[in-house]
Parts: structure tokens; C-alpha cells; sequence
């Protein structure tokens, strides 16, 4: 069965076709990077309306890099939640349309599950249940998973989602957007003992996992080092640091002074924010007894997390570690139309009266805990 894609949630407008929830025959992924870049963030409106552009002739290219026509898909898959309410709703609009047009079924996903998937994509053979770690931008939660859409909480992140804490911590430092890659970059080289960042409270479980804490904290050493923090506010979001004999930029982007060893902060952030979450996740699978972990989402791109994870699994009783492919752990559409093939096949099929649910708390605060 042809599984046709649709993920437009955040900032990347995304395409793929996946035959049976495996084999990718093409995927196509837009990035807006460049666009939010100057922001310092991003911006919902401009979002939607980049996806909006984008969308349908990324279909397009997706159906020719792959030989197919539209009228060979079985069903299509969209991601309706969460997400940026109005990026959601131009994927699940267009969604609609085009299983309508085609007289295919609808199927709609969720983001998380999806993120989840993409371990399983990369790897049939990876068996449930295991522990899913899902760092990302928007969301830091650790799930026991039984199934393609069976996931019960275990913990999640009291304040910022992991990659938000990269994200502002890479603006403070004017490193760069989108954070994490921008961290782990600058890090190379750095001293990642210079620093002693604080880890937060475990909490008596271990499982309790925060991120402002640590982004505060390399706000207080670079103050502490006699640099000004500026809020930018044309800018919404942006922060960053300056040194007081800098003169005040007049555009967004700026170089900071060679004075700041950014290295060695990056370096320090980064091993702190991998602790925390290495912490947090050893503790969930003592927890709910599971001696597998998955780790996705973009943050589970970063290097230097997925080496101490794998290595601190392994030093528990040889806890299985599964990490998503690079190219699948940030947004993508191949996760949402090979999880898209296992709810057709258990007859999950939206109606065309779906609508896209932005919060990702409107459901999933009802999850009951493992
Ligand atoms: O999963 P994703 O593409 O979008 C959301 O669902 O949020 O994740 C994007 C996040 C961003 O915060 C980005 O800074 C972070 O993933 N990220 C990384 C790395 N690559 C992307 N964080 C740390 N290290 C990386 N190499
Ligand atoms: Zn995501």
C-alpha cells in the first residue's frame, strides 16, 4: 500500500511516499530555516504562508522523483497535531482535498507518534515495547511504547522543550538559528568540563526533567562576564548577548566579541542539556522495567547525545539503544506516512470533518501516566 505523506506542522513543509509504512520510494522537504532565521524565531503567519507556497509542488516533485502518479496512492496521511494552528491546518486542508479528489482514504497523525515511527522505519526490526525519548523543539517527553500509537506518559518536561533550550541559548550566544546544529558546531573544540551548568533537580524518581533552569543559568555566566544582555524586541523572541563596549547593532544579526569563549559555553550547555536528558530517561526505564530506548525528535540529532546515551544504556544492564536515522530525526513526512500505514491498516481513517488539534496538551494531558 502507497502511503502518501503531508507534514506542514512547524516549519518544514514536508512530502514523502512510503510503500507499506517501510520501503521510501521519495520524500521532499522544504525548510524555512532562512526565512525565520532573521527572526531569531519563528513567525506562525510567515510559517503558514510559506506552506502554503510550497506544498502542492513539492507533491508534485515528490510523484516525479518517484515515478508515481497521484492515482496510484492508497491513502493520505497528515500530521493534524500539534503544531502551529494555521501551518496544521493548510497540510490537513490540502490533505483533505486531495483524498477527496482521489476518492482515498484520510488519515490523520500525531506529530509525537510519528517522531516516535521514525526509529521504526529506519529499523524493522526494532521491536516494542521500549522507552521513547522525543526531544525536540516543541516538546521533550519520554513515553513507554507498546505500539505504533500506543504510548503511555512516563515524564516530560516541566518548562522548555529541550530544543527550545538550544534554540534560546544559541540566540543568546548569536550563534545562530536554528540552535541545536548551531550549538553542536560551535562546541567542537570547546572544553565541555569549563563550565559547570547546572543539571536541575532529579526529583526522587529521577524522572523529573527541566530546561529553564539551565537556560537561566547561561544567561547569569555571560551577565557575569560582564555582557550585556539586550532583548531585541522588534525581533520577538531574540535575546542576545553583547559586550558593553560593542556598539548596539541596528540589524538583528551581529557578531559577538572574540572575548566570549563560546566554545567552551557551548561545549558545557550542550553536556549539561545531554545529562539532564540521559538522567531522565535511565530513570524512566528503571521505572516502567524496560530495558530498550528510542530516541527521535530533531535533538536527537545532536552527536554528542546520542554517544552518551548509548553508552550510558549500555552500562545499564544493557539497555538496547535505538536512535532515528539523522535525515528522519528533524521534521519530515516519511514518519508521518509510514505511521499514516499502520493506521489504515487498523482502520483508523479520519473523516473529512477532522480538524487539527495545535495544543499538544488538548489530548495528551488526559495520557494517563505508566
Ligand atoms: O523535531 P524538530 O525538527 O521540530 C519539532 O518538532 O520541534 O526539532 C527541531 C529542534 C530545534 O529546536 C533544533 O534546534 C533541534 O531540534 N536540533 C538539534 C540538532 N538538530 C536540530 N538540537 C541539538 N543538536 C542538533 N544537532
Ligand atoms: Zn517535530
Amino acid at each position: 500500500m502507497l502511503v502518501l505523506g503531508i507534514e506542514t506542522s512547524c516549519d518544514d513543509t514536508a512530502v514523502a511516499l512510503v510503500e507499506n509504512g517501510q520501503k521510501i520510494l521519495a520524500g521532499g522537504r522544504a525548510s524555512q530555516e532562512k526565512i525565520h532565521a532573521q527572526y531569531g524565531g519563528i513567525v506562525p503567519e510567515v510559517a503558514c504562508r510559506v506552506h502554503y507556497e510550497t506544498l502542492m509542488p513539492l507533491v508534485q516533485k515528490v510523484c516525479t522523483d518517484s515515478g508515481k502518479q497521484l492515482s496510484d496512492i492508497d491513502a493520505v496521511a497528515v500530521t493534524n497535531q500539534p503544531g502551529l494552528v494555521g501551518s496544521l491546518y493548510v497540510g490537513l486542508s490540502s490533505a483533505k482535498a486531495l483524498a477527496w479528489a482521489l476518492g482515498k482514504p484520510l488519515v490523520t497523525v500525531d506529530h509525537i507518534e510519528a517522531h516516535i515511527y521514525a526509529a521504526h522505519l529506519h529499523d524493522p526490526e526494532l521491536d516494542y515495547p521500549h522507552v521513547s525519548v522525543v526531544v525536540s523543539g516543541g516538546h521533550t517527553d519520554i513515553f513507554l511504547s507498546t505500539g505504533p500509537t500506543e504510548h503511555k506518559l512516563i515524564t516530560r518536561t516541566l518548562d522548555d522543550a529541550a530544543g527550545e533550550c538550544f534554540d534560546k541559548v544559541a540566540a543568546l550566544l548569536g550563534i545562530g538559528y536554528p540552535g541545536g546544529p548551531a550549538v553542536q558546531m560551535t562546541s567542537l573544540g570547546g572544553d565541555r568540563e569549563a563550565i559547570k551548568f547546572p543539571r536541575g533537580e532529579a526529583g526522587p524518581d529521577g524522572l523529573q526533567l527541566s530546561f529553564s533552569g539551565l537556560k537561566t543559568a547561561v544567561l547569569n555566566d555571560l551577565r557575569k562576564r560582564g555582557f550585556v544582555i539586550e532583548a531585541q524586541r522588534n525581533a520577538g523572541r531574540l535575546i542576545t548577548a553583547r559586550a558593553p563596549e560593542t556598539p548596539v547593532p541596528k540589524s538583528e544579526t551581529r557578531t559577538l566579541s572574540v572575548k566570549l569563549p563560546l566554545a567552551d559555553i557551548a561545549a558545557s550547555f550542550q553536556e549539561a542539556a545531554v545529562d539532564i536528558l540521559v538522567r531522565a530517561t535511565l530513570a524512566a526505564t528503571r521505572k516502567v522495567r524496560c530495558r530498550a530506548v528510542v530516541l527521535c525528535g530533531g535533538v536527537a540529532a545532536n552527536k554528542r547525545l546520542r554517544e552518551v546515551m548509548a553508552a550510558a544504556c549500555k552500562a545499564q544492564k544493557n539497555t538496547g539503544f535505538h536512535a532515528a536515522p539523522l535525515n528522519l530525526c528533524t521534521d519530515n513526512a516519511e514518519m508521518i506516512a509510514g505511521l499514516g500505514f499502520h493506521k489504515l491498516v487498523i482502520g483508523q481513517i479520519a473523516s473529512l470533518d477532522a480538524d487539527v488539534l495545535p495544543n499538544k496538551d488538548e489530548k495528551r494531558q488526559k495520557a494517563e501516566t505508566a
